[in-house]
């Protein structure tokens, strides 16, 4: 199905959500649903049970209870945010094939955003013995289980964890879990690796000064805002000017009512406190998006001190854990634009056509394969292997080039590539120190290296041994003609030239299909020669 294309990004959730609902993405789900043990799961199939990628929508629940039999007034959504390409351009509010353009010009372009006064997101406000009654709080909210069997709580995952820096009052908003722990506490995981997460800097700046850090969990953002949590962005970079490069608007924030901090005033929920900076709590086990467990390990403990929504808030929580998955396909949309314009702008690689971030399993940061145009100079695909392998200090631990006509979204075609265009001994490098990136922690050993291998195709070689393209075409006319079962074309699906070929040869070919064969027998019989041994080629002895 085509649709006409939206002009403008949505600029709050629900306004996404009629969209995803008017484009036939959106499945609301009447049923009765547990959220502790049923919803995730159910939405887990879309990722894990054959379906296509464009198959998947965004699943909205409107009858939701509790593992404990309480029901909830609010709905749940899922996959709302990035279940596949499609329902992340609707959130950008463009077409999937300008989801690169329109990042892009957010970074380079960022519009401040606008403060206002009585914002939507805090049309009811819970404080004080609200927030610790039975319950009360966070336990009022349905949030869902995403790991039934192994987590070890419900979880925050479509998170925008906004911070400031106590010197510079630069604020950071990063997509990071935070797992209930009361009705008034909850625990925040930051990554802590260099180049983690931009709030562990800012816990680290108030540890030193000794004070806690404010923080606001923002959930339920317009999706341009929620997209800036899990990029990649300069540590100074406000993403919410970013989120306004991307709308092309200035978006609305508001003072929050027990931190300071500026936080998205059309967010369905805010939940605001202090994370204790002297003391941290285990946290976990939680499912993580390296497709592990994370086993339990102390995080941030963080005491809430108001939760604010708007009426009936829609909870929105991100299907994660093993890959494809709704945060995989959010880095996935995100993160190759970003390798693409670095590697094509500024290290100017010549010759590179595409960047494709391996998504299966892997949750995309471990691997990544680099297409190049046929003819490529092999300095350069070896500047854009090393230029790929150390942009981040956690992607590309290896990293695979090959020629385009090999489609690197089909890792048979990469084997294949690296089975007949590379040899391991002059194609392979494998370089030292590399940090150890996020992955479970029970791997052993405390660094990493890098694999480069260049699997382009380094001469003409001869043509692919498939029927040509046409007689393929033309063969599928009379398959669908007979009624045989619907075809899925897989690439590829027809033979093509990849350089070596000559003239006689191509003369044979059309010969034969005009079923003149008899014709090229007579030629070849003219030249038989006695001074030859077999299999020697032809074309080493005469001219073609
Ligand atoms: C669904 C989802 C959950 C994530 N959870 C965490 C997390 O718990 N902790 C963390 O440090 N990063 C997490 N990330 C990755 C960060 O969002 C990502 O590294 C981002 O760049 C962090 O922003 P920052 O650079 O401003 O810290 C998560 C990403 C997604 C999409």
């Amino acid at each position: 199905m085509t649709h006409a294309p939206v002009e403008t990004a949505p600029l709050d959730l629900r306004e996404h959500l009629a969209r995803l609902e008017a484009r036939g993405l959106l499945t609301r789900i009447d049923e009765p649903v547990n959220k502790d043990t049923q919803l995730h799961p159910l939405v887990r199939w879309q990722f894990t049970g054959g379906l296509p990628e464009s198959a998947r929508r965004a699943f909205m629940f409107t009858n939701v209870h509790g593992a404990d039999g309480r029901k909830f007034d609010s709905p749940v959504v899922v996959g709302a945010l990035a279940a596949s390409p499609a329902i992340y351009a609707c959130g950008m509010g463009v077409e999937v094939s300008d989801i690169g353009d329109v990042w892009n010009r957010g970074i380079a372009s960022p519009i401040a955003p606008t403060l206002i006064d009585n914002p939507p997101c805090r049309e009811v406000v819970i404080t004080g013995e609200d927030l610790r009654k039975p319950g009360g709080g966070l336990a009022s909210l349905p949030i869902p289980v995403s790991t039934p069997g192994f987590d070890s709580a419900p979880y925050l995952t479509a998170t925008l964890c906004v911070t400031k820096d106590p010197e510079t009052g630069v604020r950071n908003m990063g997509t990071y879990r935070a797992g209930l722990k009361a009705t008034d506490r909850l625990c925040v995981r930051m990554a802590t690796r260099l180049t983690g997460a931009g709030g562990y800097v800012h816990w680290l700046k108030y540890k030193e000064l000794g004070q806690p850090m404010p923080i606001a969990i923002v959930v339920g953002a317009a999706p341009v805002i929620q997209y800036t949590g899990p990029q990649k962005l300069a540590i100074d970079l406000d993403e919410m000017a970013v989120a306004g490069g991307l709308a092309g608007a200035s978006l609305r924030v508001c003072k929050a009512l027990t931190v300071d901090l500026e936080i998205p005033a059309d967010a369905e929920l805010v939940v605001e406190g202090f994370i204790d900076t002297e003391l941290v709590e285990p946290e976990g086990p939680f499912g993580e998006s390296h497709g592990y467990i994370a086993l339990e390990e102390f995080n941030m403990s963080m005491r809430v001190t108001a939760i604010t929504h708007r009426k009936n808030p829609v909870i929105c929580s991100i299907v994660s854990q093993v890959t494809p998955s709704e945060s995989s396909v959010m880095k996935k949309v995100a993160y190759e634009p970003l390798y693409l314009t670095h590697l094509k702008k500024t290290l100017n690689v010549k010759g590179l056509v595409g960047v494709v971030m391996h998504e299966p399993l892997s949750n995309l940061r471990p691997i990544i394969f680099l297409q190049f145009a046929r003819n490529s100079i092999q300095t350069e695909v070896w500047r854009g292997l090393q230029g790929a392998s150390t942009l981040q200090a956690q992607c590309g631990k290896i990293v695979i080039a090959v020629t385009d006509d090999v489609d690197p979204r089909n890792a048979d075609a990469v084997f294949w590539s690296m089975a007949y265009r590379s040899n391991p001994v002059d194609d392979l490098l494998v370089v030292p120190y590399r940090s150890r990136s996020h992955g479970p922690k029970t791997d052993g050993g405390s660094a990493n290296s890098t694999l480069l291998i260049d699997a382009t195709a380094k001469n003409p070689m001869p043509p692919l041994a498939l029927p040509a393209r046409e007689y393929m075409e033309e063969a599928r006319v009379l398959w669908e003609k007979i009624g045989l079962p619907r075809l899925s074309p897989q690439a590829p699906w027809h033979g093509a030239h990849l350089g070596d070929w000559g003239d006689s040869w191509q003369s044979f070919a059309e010969a034969a299909t005009r079923g003149e064969w008899e014709r090229t027998g007579e030629i070849t019989y003219q030249r038989r020669r006695s001074d030859v041994a077999p299999e020697t080629p032809v074309r080493r002895v005469e001219k073609n």
